[in-house]
């Protein structure tokens, strides 16, 4: 059963077995346990959700049976010969910690991804990572006698096994990588890492991480230099308690920098997941993408400017500026006998003038619309659309025009002016009386 202590609430995640979960199911998991107040998932929960595999708290049905053989040896006892270690001498010197002898015990093989995500979570925490002996015997792998805790503090440099030593020989995929010239970046390597462990193939070694990150190969690894040879033969391993300090590129390699969120969630997955911490990789930041979230960015600013210049630009007035329809022309007697097309252009009319009267005809073809022409030499008006002729006093007499075009109200002004008004306009309708004698039609001269 599950350690309800810890972790150890199902909420709605399936029970085992279960099949792998995505990024935005494990994300749900957490919104729903940050509503609930439920413990959350750990970040070696996450993995091992990822992975498909039991959590650490969980225990398999069979899962005990497969504890390795050396699993159970390690528990927190420390070894008579032992010197008492000042700090935590499991994770200092090869030893197993009680947690972890824990977690053995319940039976659990952890992946190498669930192993780095927890690496990160030490990491975070500032706890001690694990060490070989515990990593081993987490992923199953047989545990030397010198593990346990007391007697691994001054551990021989044969000590651990180098079956899966992280400074390994390059492979000869790595080698072709490598070959290409491009230098990767860690992030990058973190998620080979994180893929390898998905598809269940061997992590990438220290020496072929080193390779990767275009470090010089470590001193274990003198065979690692020339990358070609090391594709035929493959490089020593190097004794894991002989290795020292961690490297960079070993770091990279359990530390698991590739389970750490750095801020853009990687495609896929989703809001939620990327809010609860769910291990992601994103792109590289380099030169190219920068120049894509730049372009992308102007392009999000700039629609969003003329956006908002359309959005206010609602609230102002569409004003129209027409010419006026009341205007002056000036006085009766500028104007000689015939017509007269100094305001053609400005207000639209003809000021016509016979021996009786002076009229404004509005220049508007009665057929659809058009502005017809003065032709002088012929003595009428010629609609240039249709051929609709008009006389000289605006009468039709040929063409689609259904009837005269129409004539504006005039009046004297009190200065003597001719005050025009084309708003009130006079006709003469096809079969019905003619407004042109009407007051306000015409001015008797
Ligand atoms: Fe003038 Fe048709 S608009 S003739």
């Amino acid at each position: 059963m599950a350690d309800e202590s810890k972790s150890g609430i199902l909420g709605h995640l399936p029970p085992l077995p279960r099949p792998a979960l995505n990024n935005s199911v494990i994300g749900m998991e957490q919104a729903y346990r940050q509503r609930k107040g439920l413990p959350l998932l750990t970040e070696a929960d996450i993995e091992a959700l990822r992975a498909g595999q039991p959590m650490p708290w969980e225990v398999g049905g069979a899962a005990a049976a497969s504890v390795p053989a050396g699993a159970p040896a390690p528990v927190a006892t420390p070894a008579p010969s032992a010197p008492p270690a000042p700090a935590p001498p499991a994770a200092a010197a090869g030893g197993i910690s009680e947690e972890v002898a824990k977690w053995v015990a319940q039976g659990n093989k952890w992946s190498k991804s669930t192993i780095a995500a927890e690496q990160a979570r030490r990491g975070r925490k500032g706890l001690p990572p694990l060490n070989n002996a515990e990593m081993s015997a987490l992923l199953g792998e047989p545990v030397e006698a010198s593990a346990p805790v007391a007697a691994a503090a001054p551990a021989p440099a044969a000590a651990a096994p180098a079956a899966k030593a992280p400074s390994g020989p390059i492979s000869a995929e790595v080698a072709k990588w490598v070959a290409e010239g491009k230098k990767w970046s860690k992030s990058t390597i973190a998620a080979e890492q994180a893929r390898r462990g998905r598809k269940g193939l061997p992590a990438l070694t220290d020496a072929e991480v080193a390779a990767l990150l275009g470090e010089p190969a470590a001193a274990e690894t003198p065979a690692a230099a020339p990358v070609a040879a090391a594709v035929a033969k493959p490089v020593a391993a190097a004794p894991r308690a002989a290795a020292g300090p961690p490297s960079a590129a070993a770091t990279v390699a359990r530390g698991g920098e590739s389970n750490t969120y750095v801020g853009t969630p990687a495609v896929g997955t989703s809001r939620a997941a990327a809010s609860a911490g769910v291990a992601s990789v994103g792109p590289d930041d380099n030169d190219i993408n920068q120049s894509r979230r730049r372009f992308a960015w102007a392009a999000f600013a700039a629609f969003m400017t003329a956006w908002f210049i359309a959005f206010f630009r609602f609230f102002l007035p569409r004003t129209l500026f027409e010419p006026a329809t009341s205007f002056k022309i000036g006085y009766p007697a500028d104007y000689g006998l015939g017509v007269d097309t100094k305001f053609q252009q400005k207000y639209r009319i003809w000021v016509d003038r016979t021996p009786d009267r002076l009229f404004v005809i509005y220049a508007r073809c009665t057929h659809l619309g058009c502005t017809p022409d003065w032709k002088p030499a012929e003595n009428k008006f010629k609609c240039p659309c249709h051929g609709s002729g008009y006389d000289s006093e605006g009468i039709n007499f040929e063409g689609p025009a259904p009837r005269p075009m129409d004539r504006a109200r005039i009046e004297r002004a009190p200065d003597g002016q001719i005050l025009v008004d084309v708003s009130k306009l006079y006709q003469w309708p096809k079969g019905q009386p003619s407004q042109f004698n009407d007051p306000g039609a015409f001015l008797p001269t």
